[in-house]
């Protein structure tokens, strides 16, 4: 069956396979960060889970490997340090069955179209084929996931430059003679006092998470942010000033966790023969090249930043208003307005695996003329990640999707980062992490 939304999952198959074949079969049982499940697990998970939703849940048929269906069910939120072990060793089926049940489960799923179709008056994840918008985002949020799992392997991806897609085998391109290698602040942007439109109306987008739901406006008071977010070369102004060593800039347990991890840099630093280097899913990258990107840091060291600037990290409201308000009061639908995501906006959609330098993407810039607040990097606020006023587990088979987060540890975080596809580039998607996961692919910027 031909069908639009088939066609976007069978293009996120490709890219599943093209990743896991980056990974290679040598590295499949690896665990590149001890938190999550080795590489192999994915490959099981990634359909395990568009049958547990489609067939199993809304379905509700029998499964034709129950066993594969409870065993790659979901996998694990690194919550704790402490939590090691929680992912123990664990043995996995040979990799040739959980292929044949990848298979086995993208036939039945296409096949199952018309049978979920035909429940979309009496079932809400039936109606607008919202069971296979669910498999199909959770398709590319994972593409993300092991992304940052190879990149946090580090080392050579696997097969020659020749035979990688094109976004694998780029090689990190040289920043531009415009490109701001300096540690200077970059300019501010002073934000009218307004209202942030948060969240979205339900039956007014074909798909949303239960997060994104229902709409919320926020008062939001003027205030000032950085036209860019914050480079290597900014933060590291910082790590040489002494920043990590200063308790001040590491509250609420912060500092603890800080000396724990032994953090003295960002995780992705490297320093040898004198110079620093940043590493890619494509190797490190020396600070010629890399100096004008902007920094990915976990939470805990963006907040920390901000403070020594006697500054803050800008609240979800806030970016809401530096990115989609207007000096007119209207809300545009996404930074640049009206015309749908594309290359000139933004480093996004997966068209090459590392960060560019900041301010590349000048048609992405907002209203106000706040740039890049969508790709190169996830954007980190101070808000913990919570439901918006109204919020409704509407998923049936998933309640848990964002439930199971809200808590004190995640953050909000919006926006994309080179790793995430077009598709997910929406104004109300949220993403969330804990404030000390240093593997994702993050950016942010200051506000007072
Ligand atoms: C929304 C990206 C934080 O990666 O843990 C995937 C998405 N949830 N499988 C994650 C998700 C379950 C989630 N994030
Ligand atoms: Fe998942």
């Amino acid at each position: 069956m031909s069908d639009r939304i088939l066609e976007r999952l069978r293009a996120a198959w490709s890219r599943s396979d093209e990743i896991f074949d980056l990974v290679g079969s040598d590295a499949l049982h690896e665990r590149p960060i001890s938190l999550r499940h080795p590489f192999v697990f994915y490959l099981g998970h990634l359909p395990a889970f568009g049958w547990n939703q489609v067939v199993r849940g809304l379905l509700g048929r029998e499964g034709f490997q129950p066993l594969f269906d409870d065993l790659f069910e979901r996998g694990i939120d690194p919550l704790e340090e402490s939590a090691s072990g929680a992912a123990g060793e664990q043995a996995w089926p040979p990799v040739t069955e959980i292929l044949a049940y990848r298979d086995r489960v993208r036939d039945e799923l296409c096949a199952a179209l018309p049978a979920v179709r035909a429940r979309s008056s009496q079932d809400v994840m039936a109606a607008g084929d919202r069971v296979y918008h669910v498999v199909l985002e959770h398709e590319l949020m994972h593409h993300e996931t092991l992304l940052y799992m190879l990149q946090q392997r580090g080392g050579a991806l696997r097969g020659a430059d020749a035979a990688r897609p094109a976004w694998a085998a780029v090689a990190a391109s040289r920043a531009g003679p415009e490109a701001d290698t300096s540690a200077a602040r970059p300019g501010a942007v002073a934000i009218p006092a307004g209202t942030a439109s948060l969240g979205a109306d339900f039956d007014a987008q074909p798909f949303g998470w239960d997060n994104e739901f229902p709409t919320q406006q926020v008062p939001v008071p003027g205030f000032s942010i950085d036209a860019l977010p914050v480079t290597n070369a900014r933060y590291a102004a910082f790590v040489a000033d002494g920043g990590y060593a200063d308790a001040r800039l590491w509250p609420d347990g912060a500092d603890e966790a800080r000396r724990r991890l032994g953090l003295e840099q960002p995780h992705f630093w490297s320093r040898r023969d004198g110079q620093t280097f940043v590493r890619t899913l494509q190797g490190d990258v020396p600070w010629d090249q890399s100096a004008s990107w902007p920094v990915s840091v976990s939470w805990i060291e963006a907040r920390a930043f901000a403070l020594w600037e006697g500054r803050r990290l800008p609240t979800e409201a806030e970016y809401h208003r530096a990115a989609y308000g207007t000096p007119e009061g209207t809300t545009r639908r996404w930074p640049w307005g009206d015309e749908p995501p594309a290359a000139q906006h933004g480093n996004f959609g997966m068209r090459r695996g590392a960060p560019v330098p900041v301010g590349s993407h000048p048609a992405g810039a907002s209203a106000f003329g706040v740039h890049e607040l969508v790709g190169n990097g996830w954007e980190w606020t101070s808000t913990r990640f919570g439901p918006l006023p109204g919020f409704d587990a509407y998923m049936p088979h998933y309640p848990g999707y964002s439930a199971d987060f809200f808590d004190e540890r995640h953050y909000v975080m919006l926006g994309a980062s080179w790793a995430t596809d077009a598709g997910l580039v929406r104004r109300s998607l949220r993403n969330w992490f804990q404030d000390r996961y240093p593997y994702v692919f993050t950016k942010f910027r200051c506000v007072d």
